[in-house]
């Protein structure tokens, strides 16, 4: 790290001694660093956003992926700026210490979760993991829910994707020529549009993975990171892109709690039945349009 950024962090939280702690991940295809930092007496998290200079000119679908991940960084930052502090703690999340975008950088300074009593990683997480992931899910979609019809509305004046979710069809359009099943391929339009014009929609996190959890020591809670594909959309995106690949009586058993929880998390007088019909009905659908990503991903 450079002078310029020890004085930033240093001007940005009234620490005088600012120090660099262990480098906990580096962020994917080389675009930066999480790190640790001491603030005196507390620690903080920083995500060092710095994306690799091209070499040379980018390929067609170079470009179109670094322009995605840029992008993906300002609806981070705009998400910790503008969402983050309307999270309340069933569906925990960092909050932002300070932010910067410069120069083709983004910096996030984040309150450390590991401090605050979720330092445990689960990437199979099992039983009340599990359940603890569902349950941050299901109290953020009721947080967030609407039912204006117009999915979008919600969602784009916050900076965020107006729809989210990493995998969505309009931001992987290169990726639809490489899936090999036509019938697949011929579906992949019908599966977006169904989702789209779901009447309740809510913003989902976008890439509610396991690793994107950060669990209390006993797991039974969970908090979550990562909030570069987060925008509008239904809430059964997340769950079956977190329940994929599990057997149907776990992914029974999960959407039941989901569906449980999320009804609890909404007021009395909320269409509560008319939104489980729905959802439930998207739930393979959705399912079916990450299957859609897969089929056509590449890298
Ligand atoms: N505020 C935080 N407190 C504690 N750990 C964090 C925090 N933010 C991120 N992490 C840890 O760093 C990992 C990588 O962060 P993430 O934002 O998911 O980066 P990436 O985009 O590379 O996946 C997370 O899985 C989590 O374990
Ligand atoms: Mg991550």
């Amino acid at each position: 790290m450079d002078v310029e950024l020890f004085t930033w962090l240093r001007e940005a939280t009234g620490a005088l001694d600012v120090t660099r702690d262990e480098t906990i991940q580096s962020l994917w295809s080389g675009y930066g660093e999480i790190t640790r930092v001491s603030l005196g007496s507390s620690t903080a998290v920083l995500k060092w956003v710095k994306p690799p200079r091209a070499a040379g000119d980018r390929s067609a679908s170079d470009a179109v992926s670094h322009a995605r991940k840029c992008r993906s960084y300002d609806v981070e930052l705009a998400f910790y700026r503008e969402v983050a502090p309307r999270c309340d703690e069933a569906c925990r999340t960092a909050q932002l210490l300070a932010g910067r975008k410069r120069e083709g950088e983004w910096l996030m300074l984040l309150t450390d979760l590991d401090a605050a009593g979720f330092a445990a990683r689960r990437s199979s997480p099992r039983g009340h993991e599990l359940l603890a992931c569902l349950d941050w899910l299901a109290a953020f979609h009721a947080r967030f829910m609407s039912t204006a019809g117009t999915p979008t509305d919600g969602a784009r004046p916050l900076g965020l994707w107006s729809i989210g979710t990493y995998w969505h069809l309009d931001t992987r359009r290169d990726e639809l020529a490489n899936i090999h099943d036509p019938k697949l391929r011929g579906l992949a339009d019908d599966l977006d549009r169904r989702l789209r014009a779901a009447r309740f929609q809510t913003l989902v996190h976008g890439d509610a993975k396991p690793d994107n959890f950060c669990f209390t020591s006993d797991g039974r809670r969970a908090a979550a990171v990562d909030f570069q594909y987060v925008g509008g959309g239904v809430g059964v995106s997340d769950v079956a892109y977190l329940l994929h690949g599990g057997g149907r009586a776990a992914q029974a058993n999960a959407l039941d709690h989901y569906f449980a929880r999320l009804r609890n998390a909404l007021p009395a007088d909320f269409e509560r039945d008319a939104l489980e019909e729905e959802w439930r009905g998207l739930y393979p659908v959705a399912s079916r349009d990450f299957e859609r990503f897969l089929a056509g991903w590449r890298r």
